[in-house]
């Protein structure tokens, strides 16, 4: 794998950040943990405030203008809100065309295909297209990558890189898979959070403590979780292993099983990828 901090020349990779909100600021913090060097590191953000932030928290240069930021960079993240990429990407078109060898661009928007990004750069520009989740935002995310068949094995290994910074990536064969990944990772904070949520409630009704259920419902998604990623089991046979027969844990999984639960969560993750393929649609 080659080193994400540099390019094929072997000098470090340049990195411009257009929009400098919750995300940017998370992956660029993660870049400048890693050893980053925050002088190959620029933004760009409308907003005064926000500039302030990012040079002020991590020495960062933020400038107003996109298009200057994004010169000279050889990666340059699309960290702005998808009803803004339209703009932001028109805005580099003229500069991209004029480029022999244009910045690989690096989309971190939900639903925004790679098609679209090249049809607004008016150029086939390398694109590298991510779904991460908000875990990210506390260096715990989960990212699915999809690159263009332009892009290039370092601009591969630095793109792949940012989104390392704050987590875990996963490369996608397929474009499509990115619905999949909106629906399982991207969306998944939220089903946990309801059934800590659910299970905390529980907890309470059982007696507890407010603070203590939602201790020990936390505590015990982290630790599950925690066992689960140090485990080459499968999923089955560490339930299994905590499911004795007549005991507690079977009497709530068979209530859990009785009323259709595995099968309705197939269901809720199959409508979050079909809004995801439709969301696309609109976006495009
Ligand atoms: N937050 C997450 O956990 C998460 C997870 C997965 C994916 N994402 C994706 O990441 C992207 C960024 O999300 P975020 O949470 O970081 O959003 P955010 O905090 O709103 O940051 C976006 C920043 O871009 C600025 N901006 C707007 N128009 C711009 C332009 N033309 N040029 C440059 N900057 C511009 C915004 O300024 P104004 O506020 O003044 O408009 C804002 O400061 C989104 O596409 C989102 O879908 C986020």
């Amino acid at each position: 794998m080659i080193d994400p901090k540099t390019t094929s020349t072997g000098t470090p990779g340049k990195i411009h950040f257009i929009g400098g909100g919750n995300m940017a600021s998370s992956l660029i913090g993660g870049l400048l943990k890693q050893g980053f060097s925050p002088e190959n590191l620029s933004a760009s953000d409308p907003n005064p405030q926000v500039r302030e932030t990012l040079q002020t928290s991590h020495g960062v240069p933020a400038l107003e203008s996109n298009t200057q930021g994004s010169q000279g960079a050889d990666l340059v993240v699309l960290a702005v809100k998808p009803q803004h990429m339209q703009a932001v990407v028109s805005e580099l078109a003229e500069m991209l065309q004029q480029m022999d060898a244009p910045p690989v661009l690096l989309s971190i928007a939900a639903g925004i295909t790679t098609d679209s990004i090249q049809r607004w750069a008016k150029v086939r520009v390398p694109v590298v297209r991510s779904m991460p989740n908000t875990p990210a935002l506390i260096g715990q995310g989960a990212s699915g990558l999809y690159a263009t068949d332009n892009v290039n094995l370092m601009q591969r290994s630095l793109a792949g890189g940012v989104l390392a910074a704050v987590g875990k990536v996963w490369w996608l064969p397929e474009e499509k898979m990115l619905d999949a990944v909106t629906a399982v990772s991207g969306s998944g904070p939220a089903y946990f959070f309801l059934f800590m949520e659910s299970l905390q409630a529980a907890g309470i009704e059982l007696g507890l403590p407010e603070d203590i259920s939602r201790g020990l419902a936390l505590q015990t998604a982290v630790g599950a979780a925690a066992l689960a990623a140090e485990s080459v089991e499968p999923l089955t046979e560490l339930r299994r292993r905590v499911t004795s027969p007549g005991g507690t844990t079977e009497a709530a999984i068979n209530h859990m099983v009785g009323a259709g639960i595995p099968r309705h969560i197939k269901a809720a993750v199959k409508a979050a990828s079909l809004r995801a393929e439709e969301l696309s649609k609109e976006f495009g």
